[in-house]
């Protein structure tokens, strides 16, 4: 990139504050299952806020349950240590997330950070449930829950950037709208001084969090992709654009072309293209999983 039309650094002063119990559940191990399992409840009991919505979404999740999930410890061992984690993160998301709409309810109906804002929470969640059904078809079941939280994370530094500086981001989003061609990370660059992936990766390191989120954080719009986590941050890369696409986005010239390499990397097939971009909405929305986290924030 020029340097030239790299902006002096905007200051972010407001990262927002990761709760404990998606910090310490992050950080549990996974090779002694019983003790994470004990370890698991009891860090999440802490918060009791959290524990009822665990319950909450644990019930939507459980796609033929015979009976109402009604403590920790069922919802734990019917669901498996890696999904209940992953519903730990994407409750803790939208707790952030439903601070920075809060932030915008004073805005006026027809300004475009609105409508924008409003429909972030609802990009987040549709990339993680994209990306989590093509981990499961690529057979990466160990990888998935990961792969679905990476997918929920994908765009913090957005919301950080709307959260620091609501009035610069909508003058982003008029330029981005109005420059198809042009690459957004450029255009976030010449207002900001940075782009959300750097932004996203200062949040992430700044919250200790795993190797593979902030590689997924910091390269979901990269063409050429260079990390160990590879397939994890091509998933996520390619789920974002379906998740525009299904929502009849229109698509950059630069994204279009990522979406090519990605669908080269990852060898996904014309019919499972057509899949992605155009029949996923309509299945989707039948899932209480997924209509039940769209409504989180
Ligand atoms: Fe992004």
């Amino acid at each position: 990139m020029d340097v030239d039309d790299k902006k002096a650094k905007i200051e972010i002063k407001d990262i927002p504050v990761i709760p404990q119990v998606a910090a310490k559940v992050l950080q549990l191990q996974e090779d002694n299952l019983q003790i994470s399992f004990n370890e698991l409840e009891r860090i999440i009991k802490l918060d009791p806020a959290i524990t009822a919505r665990i319950l909450k979404v644990a019930n939507s999740a459980l796609y033929a349950r015979q009976k109402e999930i009604t403590n920790l410890q069922q919802a734990i061992t019917l669901l498996g240590f890696k999904m209940i984690k992953s519903m730990i993160l994407l409750i803790c998301a939208s707790n952030i997330y439903g601070k920075t709409k809060k932030k915008f309810k004073g805005y006026p109906e027809t300004i475009a950070t609105k409508s924008s804002v409003m429909e972030m929470w609802r990009h987040l969640v549709l990339t993680a449930f994209i990306a989590r059904h093509m981990a499961t078809k690529m057979k990466l079941d160990d990888r998935k829950e990961d792969i679905f939280v990476a997918g929920l994370l994908h765009d913090i530094g957005r919301v950080v950037l709307m959260i620091n500086h609501s009035e610069l981001y909508e003058k982003f989003l008029q330029e981005a709208g109005n420059n198809l061609e042009k690459d957004i990370l450029r255009i976030e660059d010449s207002i900001f001084g940075y782009n959300h992936l750097e932004v996203g990766k200062l949040v992430l390191e700044k919250w200790n969090f795993p190797d593979e989120l902030v590689d997924v954080i910091s390269q979901h719009h990269s063409k050429h992709i260079d990390s160990p986590f590879k397939t994890s941050i091509t998933i996520v890369s390619i789920a974002n654009l379906y998740a525009r696409v299904l929502v009849n986005e229109r698509l950059s010239v630069p994204d279009l072309d990522n979406q090519e390499e990605y669908m080269k990397i990852l060898s996904i097939s014309e019919e499972d293209n057509e899949y992605y971009s155009e029949k996923f909405m309509e299945e989707i929305e039948k899932d209480e999983f997924y209509n039940i986290s769209t409504h989180l924030s």
